[in-house]
């Protein structure tokens, strides 16, 4: 069967998506100055060497921003200190805490479903897929309830403005974008700063108040490390837990077999999830940059230059899956990269995997004739690094 992707609207760098494959494995861009990765051996080989191809991308940037937008997120982070900044956060996320937050998923599942029910159209994104991993991000942060729609709106924003490597712009709209972002990120800032000052005051048992009163090297956190901790759990935990619980439902309307086959046996779910993550990957492109020169698929690439590792199109790699374009509920095994690999491998993966069996599982038993709405069709998210749906109009009946 034809997939119907061709109708789907995805980012044009996407072209994997397509069912196309890269004219080369390492490929430079001129325009960019960056390096391109597209193979899968050569992608996990980079993941898996984080002395040669650092997470510290930001010494690259041609514009020197001031370290404090990134100190202390561990995502831009190379051993050691990596290790001991992920080490205050990993702990809240291991399989044992994660299942004991199984209920509290189902009860949010339900509610979000009480809430649609009845409604004979709506949009699976905004109304379900995206409400979920929030609320639990958020609570995992200690937020009140009341701030989750500024959560929202900044993630928004941030959205809006990330069309990074994409288009070559003129040295005046790199300003106008910068000054947008640093002025969203100022404003998330001041607002982790009062939740700190709350938190030493009052502390309790949230991921916030132990962060406030952890320690690295015998230093408590500073303010800003408190800040863009919060802001990489907030960012990461819930966009592309919104995008693989959206995504599913889409293939498993789009290929018809397969969502069949899952309805009929839900032992299906989890393989299906990671089918999903690996087909239509939420984090598709993952930057690093080189520490040594060094070889890549007989490529040499020299010191100090920035890589994108295009896990989303290592994920289509004939020599690593059989069929790499054909979406298959079951497929096992599965070892794809839409998690990452090595040492910066998802803290939040067991969260994610959880959060959207529970949303897929319960959505098929109370929504069993959900399908996507023909009259209106998906869009997809614009963002470089990302591919997902950003509205997925359905219907009920
Ligand atoms: C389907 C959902 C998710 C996907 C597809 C995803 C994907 C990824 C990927 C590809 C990486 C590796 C980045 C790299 O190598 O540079 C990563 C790292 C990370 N993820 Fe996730 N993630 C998901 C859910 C979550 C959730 C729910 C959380 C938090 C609650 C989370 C928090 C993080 C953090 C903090 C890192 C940085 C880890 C490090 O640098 O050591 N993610 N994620």
């Amino acid at each position: 069967m034809t997939p119907p992707v061709d109708q789907w609207e995805f980012h044009p760098g996407h072209f994997w998506l397509r069912g196309k494959r890269p004219e080369k494995i390492v490929d430079y861009d001129e325009e960019l100055q960056l390096w391109n990765v597209y193979g899968y051996p050569e992608s996990a080989a980079i993941l898996g060497n984080p002395k040669t191809f650092s997470s510290d991308t930001m010494r690259l940037d041609p514009i020197k921003l001031d370290e404090s937008i990134v100190e202390g997120d561990f995502s831009h982070t190379d051993p050691p200190k990596h290790r001991k900044l992920r080490g205050l956060v990993d702990h809240a996320f291991t399989p044992g805490l994660v299942a004991k937050l199984e209920s509290q998923v189902h009860g949010i599942v339900h509610e979000l479903l009480d809430d649609i029910e009845g409604k004979s159209q709506f949009d699976l994104v905004a109304e379900f897929a995206a409400p979920l991993p929030l609320i639990m991000i958020s609570d995992l942060l200690g937020v009140p309830a009341s701030d989750r729609a500024l959560f929202r709106q900044w993630m928004d924003k941030m959205l809006d403005g990330s069309e990074k490597f994409e288009s070559p712009e003129t040295v005046l709209e790199q300003e106008q974008e910068l000054e947008k972002e640093l002025e969203l990120l100022w404003e998330m800032r001041d607002y982790w700063h009062e939740r700190a000052a709350e938190s030493r005051k009052r502390p309790r048992e949230d991921l916030i108040s132990q962060l406030v009163h952890a320690e690295v090297d015998g230093e408590r956190l500073n303010d800003s490390q408190i800040s863009n901790i919060a802001n990489r759990l907030l960012v990461n935990g819930h966009l592309t837990t919104a995008m693989l619980i959206a995504n599913t439902v889409l293939c498993m309307d789009a290929f018809p077999d397969q969502g069949a086959r899952v309805r009929a046996d839900r032992s299906l779910v989890p393989p299906l999830l990671e089918e999903s993550m690996r087909y239509m990957s939420p984090i598709c492109g993952v930057g690093r940059a080189t520490n040594t020169d060094v070889e890549v698929a007989g490529q040499v690439i020299p010191k100090d230059q920035l890589l994108i590792v295009w896990t989303g199109a290592a994920n289509r790699d004939e020599r690593q899956f059989e069929n790499p374009d054909m979406f298959d509920a079951g497929r096992s095994p599965n070892a794809h990269l839409g998690l990452g690999r090595g040492i910066h491998f998802c803290v939040g993966r067991q969260l994610a995997r959880m959060e959207s069996k529970a949303a897929v599982e319960i959505l098929l038993d109370r929504l069993p004739t959900l399908r996507t709405d023909p009259a209106n069709p998906p869009s997809f998210l614009q963002v470089v690094d990302a591919s997902g749906v950003a509205t997925l109009p359905v219907v009920t009946q």
